[in-house]
């Protein structure tokens, strides 16, 4: 049985008042841990403050992080400070960070490792362009990141490993993949690791699907049977909406 994962990518959106404010409106309405893993990734400047309010059942991630313990990189912030703030959560690889700062399947790659290394549960964005969908290489695609990134990784690990199954076009765009379109690369994705590490530590590891989910898409997502759960952009900003989406998400506990 695979828990449902609900996350939310803030992106650069919120204020500490504005952060605040969503914290107290969600807060004592999460389903339990137990049934239902809810997180919210937030803007750096504000995790502290997330984190001090969080109740019991949700949790805190960041959007991305340096993979060295310290050193002379300005404007960087490494796992360890994450983790002394109570952050338990880290988005890896997300495609604007790969399509705007530089992130590439190396340090993709060795960001899990600092991740795993530090006990952050990391949440592995991967995902195709539209011209790479239409001309039939998305397997391909997914299949290169999937190996680059995976790379030296343990059974152990992946299992508790999240993979976001993010296609470019989706994200922002009002462009849902269909629910079958994106169940079937949700499933791809878990054939590639069993192949690579075994089907206990396949049918463990969860994926999500992100990409323009919104309250009215969330049920026909979660109810197929490889998506456990969604990286939501946009829609998250809203606390009502994120509520939504965790309640949804008891009804698809597979
Ligand atoms: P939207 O939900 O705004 O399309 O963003 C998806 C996303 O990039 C989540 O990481």
């Amino acid at each position: 049985m695979r828990k449902p994962i609900i996350a939310g990518n803030w992106k650069m959106f919120k204020t500490r008042d504005e952060a605040l404010d969503f914290i107290y409106q969600v807060n004592n309405r999460m389903p339990s841990l137990e049934d239902v893993d809810t997180v919210i990734c937030a803007p750096f400047p504000v995790l502290r403050c997330l984190v001090k309010r969080q109740g019991e059942n949700l949790r805190i991630g960041a959007q991305n992080m340096h993979f060295e313990e310290c050193g002379a990189f300005t404007g960087e912030v490494a796992p360890a400070m994450l983790t002394s703030l109570g952050v338990t959560y880290v988005i890896i690889g997300h495609s604007e960070r790969r399509a705007m700062f530089n992130e590439t399947d190396e340090s993709v790659n060795k960001k899990l490792h600092a991740a795993y290394k530090h006990g952050l549960v990391p949440i592995l964005c991967v995902g195709e362009h539209l011209e790479e969908r239409e001309s039939g290489q998305t397997e391909a695609v997914i299949k290169e990141q999937i190996l680059k990134d995976l790379e030296g990784l343990t059974a152990e690990q992946v299992k508790e490993l999240v993979i976001a199954y993010e296609p470019i076009w989706a994200i922002g765009t009002g462009k849902t993949a269909t629910p079958e379109m994106a169940n079937e690369t949700c499933g791809y994705i878990r054939s590639l690791v069993k192949e690579l590490y075994g089907e206990e530590v396949s049918e463990a590891m969860r994926v999500q699907y992100g990409g323009s989910v919104k309250t009215g898409n969330i049920a026909e997502l979660m109810q197929q049977p490889d998506i456990d759960g969604a990286l939501i952009g946009g829609a998250s900003l809203v606390a009502s909406d994120f509520v939504y989406f965790a309640q949804i998400a008891l009804d698809y506990i597979k």
